[in-house]
């Protein structure tokens, strides 16, 4: 499994959502290592985590009128699903699949973060100079 560890290249910039993104691996990481007993409660907080994470950049987006906004905002619902099916998955007992997204999971945040999410935040920055400040 790889641990998602926090690197400068993950780093956007934007406090908001640099603050986010922090939430997300520490969630994501607790989920990593959470036991049979613990996986379920602690994946629900990553799905709602994720919920408004991207809730959050998507109505930036639109309130932006964001170039991208539609991939962006696709790739948004498309995890969100998967992460929604497996949390369903877990609660009816089968694990597997969260256990599988966890350990999955983590590549796809970095890759995300630096291309989508890092076009947005470059965007942001400029729109919104005094929300980028960090303090
Ligand atoms: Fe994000
Ligand atoms: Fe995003």
């Amino acid at each position: 499994m790889q641990a998602l560890n926090w690197t400068p290249a993950l780093w956007l910039d934007f406090e908001p959502m640099d603050a986010m993104n922090r939430d997300f691996m520490a969630l994501l990481g607790r989920a990593q290592e959470a036991s049979d007993d613990t996986l379920v409660a602690a994946w629900q907080a990553l799905v709602a985590h994720a919920a408004r994470h991207f809730g959050t950049e998507d109505t930036w987006m639109q309130q932006e009128a964001f170039a991208t906004a539609e991939q962006h905002t696709l790739e948004h619902r498309v995890v969100l699903n998967l992460l929604r099916e497996g949390l369903v998955q877990a609660q009816g007992g089968d694990q597997a699949p969260v256990r599988q997204m966890a350990a999955e999971l983590g590549a796809w945040f970095s890759r995300h973060t630096q291309s989508l999410d890092a076009a947005l935040a470059l965007h942001m920055r400029r729109a919104t100079p005094s929300r980028a400040a960090t303090d």
